[in-house]
Formats: C-alpha cells, structure tokens, sequence
C-alpha cells in the first residue's frame, strides 16, 4: 500500500547503468582476450615438447625393421656383396618392398662393416677392388670416385663424403642388417 513510487530514470542514471555494463563488458572481453591468448602461448610452449614425447615413443614402437642377410660364418675381412629385401612405410607408400645390397666385411677390429654401394657423389654404384689402378678400394666407375676399404672417400676425387652404413646387429650366428645411416 505504502509503495515507494519508483524514481523515474533519468538520463543520467540510465547513462551509469549503461556504462557500467559497457566497463563489464569490457572488462570481460579483456579477461577472455588475455585466457585466449594465455592459452594460445601455453600451448605453444607445450605442445612441442609432447609432441617430441610423444614421436620417440611412437618410434619406439615402430621398430626399425632388421632383416637377416648372412650367416656371420659367411663373413670374412674381404667385403662381400649381399642383397636383401626390406619392407618400408614412408609417408606416401606403406608396406612398399625395396631390395638392398651392401658390402659386408669385418673389420681389424673384428666389427662388422656394411657399406652402401651408392657413391655419395652423383648416386652411381660403387665396386670393390675393381680397378687393377687402384686395388683394394672400392671404386666408382661414373667419373672415378675413389673410396678406402672402410667407404672414407678418398681426398682429390669427386665423392666428398663416406658411403653410408647400414644399421646392423648380430642374432643366433646371424648378420640383420636396418636402415642406412650417412655419415656425411
Ligand atoms: S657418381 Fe660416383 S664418382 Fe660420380
């Protein structure tokens, strides 16, 4: 009964309220701003590390796939040539079967070595003692790559890197050999 009549609102305090709600909304523009952009940086700083975490694990996982090629019996100090077959994912072709050769021996100290036949010069096949000129190296026909028994190209000709060697290991008597590693 007793109703307070209710203050008609002025402009002015219409023109507070208004205000107000503008500085809220502001206000909260700016805080979801700043979490956005936080959050954009957070991730930034995060997530390359996961990621690394994470393709060394999955790496892990995806054993770099060994073949056997020899029975160790079958090496000797005087580089062989064997062949072999891997199975191989790369990002266009899965299960794509690629062959292999590689020059098996075993070193002084009795390691074994398998090199890659592929001169590092212009990708042209390397040979073992094939030219009486230059014995007991290993040598590339396409314009004379020269390269010691260990594939250390030699200085003062057109390779200016060693062959490759493949990743190998040793299991039950028999040579596995993996994936090329450069040496460049
Ligand atoms: S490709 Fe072997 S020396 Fe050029």
């Amino acid at each position: 009964m007793n109703e307070k009549p209710k203050q008609p609102q002025t402009s002015e305090t219409f023109g507070e309220t208004a205000k107000t709600k503008d500085e809220i909304s502001r206000r909260q523009f700016l805080t979801y701003t700043l979490m956005g952009t936080g959050g954009f940086m957070a991730s930034m700083l995060i997530i390359p590390p996961l990621r690394a975490t994470l393709d060394s694990v999955l790496q892990k996982k995806q054993e770099e796939p060994m073949v056997a090629v020899a029975d160790v019996s079958e090496i000797t100090d005087e580089p062989k040539r064997f062949t072999f077959t891997l199975t191989i994912d790369d990002a266009w072709v899965k299960n794509q079967k690629t062959t292999f050769t590689a020059w098996v021996f075993k070193s002084e100290n009795g390691d074994i070595m398998a090199l890659s036949p592929i001169c590092t010069h212009l990708g042209c096949t390397v040979d073992w003692n094939s030219n009486p000129k230059y014995p007991e190296e290993f040598f590339c026909p396409c314009h004379g790559g020269r390269y010691s028994k260990d594939g250390v190209n030699i200085p003062g000709t057109p390779p200016s890197s060693p062959l490759a060697v493949y990743a190998y290991e040793v299991k039950d008597g028999k040579l596995y050999l993996g994936k090329l590693i450069s040496r460049s």
